[in-house]
């Protein structure tokens, strides 16, 4: 399996805090059949300065020497979790943030309460210019669990929806559970990725899921959720899925 969502270069977000910390998740994570793991840091404005430097760099690359050292066969990809701002679209251009894998894709998060037409906005610059989002956990987003139409056009219009472990195994409670299998069966959804904190309540481990997704949802997709998808946001290429079903737009809420 591949993970694109992890928060694991040590001491600089909410994620991991130590690199002993991050050696265990990326341990665990290998134990549950995880093979490829995309750091995503936060990248928050006036919380989690964590844009493109060398001293990122430097930590990633520590990292990464570690897990070589521990003999740990799981390869680390470069990657952010980029809170939505204003000048992202600029920033992307300038490579002041990092894409996934130095690829078109970057994983983008938005404020749980923020407006549909600001998250529009910003994805449509972003894409404008050339990058495809990928969408970190829609499912948490207050607007898309009053109407998850919404994630039918950003499915539509060529973005990338990424939905959390957490959510369909019911960390995160029942309103984003409903609204995570919701948008699983409308097809709308590329790949689940576990934005994996630490090793206890929010981790790595892919094993619960997988079991999961393979009995409700089928081995096939699945697969293409865990594996099919993530590769190819690694490699910069298409995304695939199932011809997605819209929302009956005058009965939607009680079809959910
Ligand atoms: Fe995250």
């Amino acid at each position: 399996m591949i993970d694109i969502h992890m928060h694991i270069i040590p001491g600089i977000d909410d994620g991991s805090q130590s690199m002993d910390e991050s050696v265990s998740m990326v341990s665990m994570a290998y134990d549950s059949g995880v093979h490829h793991i995309v750091t995503t840091s936060h990248c928050y404005p006036g919380l989690y300065e964590n844009y493109a430097s060398q001293e990122l760099s430097d930590k990633w690359d520590a990292l990464v020497h570690r897990i070589e050292t521990e003999r740990i066969p799981v390869h680390l990809y470069k990657g952010m979790e980029i809170m939505a701002y204003d000048h992202l679209p600029d920033d992307l251009v300038s490579e002041k943030v990092w894409t996934i894998n130095h690829t078109a894709y970057f994983l983008i998060e938005f404020e749980f309460d923020e407006k549909p037409e600001y998250c529009n906005e910003i994805l449509d610059r972003c894409y404008e210019r050339g990058f495809k989002p990928v969408i970190a956990h829609p499912e948490r987003y207050y607007s898309v669990q009053d109407n998850p139409e919404i994630v039918y056009e950003w499915y539509r219009l060529g973005y990338g929806v990424q939905i959390n472990k957490g959510s369909l195994l019911s960390r995160f409670g029942h309103k984003e559970k409903r609204a995570a299998e919701s948008l699983l069966r409308h097809h709308l959804v590329h790949c689940v990725a576990s934005d994996a904190h630490n090793t206890s309540s929010r981790s790595p481990s892919m094993s619960r899921l997988k079991r999961y997704l393979d009995e409700h949802f089928g081995k096939e997709y699945a697969y293409m959720l865990l594996n099919e998808n993530p590769r190819r946001i690694l490699e910069g290429r298409r995304l695939v899925g199932y011809e997605p079903l819209q929302y009956n737009k005058f009965s939607g809420r009680h079809e959910r």
